[in-house]
């Protein structure tokens, strides 16, 4: 295949070094931008006088068709170029002529590639937000459902303090609303044109930059040409975001795996969402937990590689940048394939709440309760938490529970026990109590359900 850059060498290089040069294979998929980059970029040119209106017209229709012709199937693209960028220029020059040689006035692929890059990444951005919203919506409408459901709150996966299920999936709500925020913030930085930084310095052609811009949706041009070509903070920011994202979704996968585990019994997953062993027929995985568990460790892989793509080359653009996209692809590809996959699996998922129910009957978990019973009577709370941990102690001992020791038994330990200590340390009542903001009251848990459904 010709180079578009053959005249200082004559273009004729290794086979080998030919392939591992070459990027279409993955960055085909830029097509879209870069077409309609290009046709942006000749409006400017036409508009600046640089080309005149009916050269850039033509250029425009050439561009259009070209674009009709991939996405109708009738044209594909040529694995023998080197990138996207090449394949256009050349088809649209095989297609319209020499005319076609003027598409690259005023421009280089270096601005071309991070512009083509900042505009793939921008609908990347507003699809992942999309898929996130969704997920959020399900997790909140199985809170909703389960806003009343008593199981174990744990700490150190000990048994800890009673909650509802409807508290406990709304946090990860939250978070995933803190990564939708994440990814709104990326986009407003990313979405700035480097077009027109041109190689490196700027160019001597008379180009409107903010004209350019405008016509891709820009909220603004990058005003360092280095700059412009250099820094791929962008896609390092969207990948660690992604990768908050993925370590959130992944915590919640973990939770999952244990719920529907014959340990914990606390979930069922629905068919569609599990898998069968090959030889033990009893068997119901959660896979797709599972494999969102460990898709984590490929997009935090995907981060790694582009902070050490980047860390050490000197400006401006250097070949190692052609490393950025497959990291930025595969990340992008796989969380996006992981918020679809999450959100079907929580919609089906059912609770068991009676089993829910049962293990939060052992474990103590109302002891918090039975020292504030105290302390609201007057004693000092560490005291009452001696007290009560020494009553639990008794019942670990006796094989009992806090509720099944008689006020006789209690009153030793302390003349300030009388009989609403039982309704005190009712698990329900320890709930309903913790209404604090952001507890796990039942009313807590609507108002943030009412608030969650607001910011969607
Ligand atoms: N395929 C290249 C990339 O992805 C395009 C930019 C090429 N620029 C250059 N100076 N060779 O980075």
């Amino acid at each position: 295949m010709a180079k578009l850059w053959a005249g200082r060498t004559d273009g004729s290089v290794d086979r080998a070094a030919e392939d591992f040069n070459a990027s279409i294979r993955f960055d085909s998929r830029l097509y879209r931008e870069d077409i309609r980059g290009s046709m942006a970029h000749t409006a400017m040119l036409g508009e600046t006088g640089i080309l005149s209106s009916a050269e850039s017209d033509e250029l425009i229709a050439g561009l259009e068709a070209l674009l009709a012709d991939l996405e109708s199937g009738a044209l594909t693209i040529d694995p023998e170029c080197e990138d996207i960028h090449t394949f256009v220029e050349q088809t649209l020059t095989e297609r319209i002529g020499d005319l076609g040689k003027k598409l690259h006035t005023a421009r280089s692929r270096n601005d071309q590639v991070a512009q083509d890059l900042r505009l793939y990444l921008r609908s990347e951005i507003d699809l992942l937000t999309e898929k996130t919203t969704a997920l959020i919506a399900a997790v909140t409408d199985k809170a909703e459902q389960y806003q009343s459901a008593i199981l174990p709150g744990y700490t150190h996966l000990q048994r800890a303090q009673p909650i509802v299920f409807g508290h406990h999936l709304l946090a990860y709500a939250w978070m995933l609303l803190r990564d939708r925020s994440r990814l709104a913030d990326c986009r407003k930085r990313l979405n700035l044109s480097p077009i027109g930084s041109c190689a490196l310095a700027g160019t001597t052609y008379p180009i409107d930059r903010v004209f350019e811009a405008k016509q891709l949706g820009f909220d603004g041009i990058c005003q360092n040409s280095l700059d412009g070509v250099s820094d791929r903070d962008f896609c390092l920011e969207l990948a660690a975001d992604l990768s908050i994202l993925m370590t959130h979704l992944s915590r919640f996968a973990e939770e999952v795996i244990l719920w529907s585990s014959w340990e914990f019994r606390f979930v069922t997953l629905s068919d569609s969402f599990t898998t069968g062993s090959s030889i033990m027929p009893q068997k119901k995985n959660s896979d797709m937990a599972e494999l969102v568990r460990g898709k984590t460790g490929r997009v935090y892989g995907d981060l790694m590689s582009l902070l050490t793509m980047m860390k050490g080359i000197p400006l401006a653009y250097n070949k190692d940048m052609q490393e950025d996209k497959e990291s930025i692809f595969d990340a992008c590809d796989t969380v996006k394939a992981c918020l679809d996959i999450f959100a079907g699996m929580i919609r089906g998922m059912t609770a068991n709440e009676d089993a829910m129910l049962n293990a939060a009957k052992t474990g103590f978990l109302n002891a918090t309760d039975l020292a504030d019973y105290l302390t609201k009577k007057g004693m000092p709370f560490r005291s009452a938490y001696k007290i009560s941990g020494q009553l639990v102690a008794r019942c670990v001992a006796e094989g009992r529970t806090l509720e099944t020791l008689t006020l006789e038994e209690y009153k030793p330990y302390s003349e300030l026990f009388d009989e609403d200590l039982y309704d005190a340390i009712d698990l329900r009542v320890c709930v309903e109590k913790r209404c604090s903001e952001g507890g796990t009251s039942v009313s807590s848990v609507k108002k943030q359900i009412a608030e969650i459904r607001n910011e969607l």
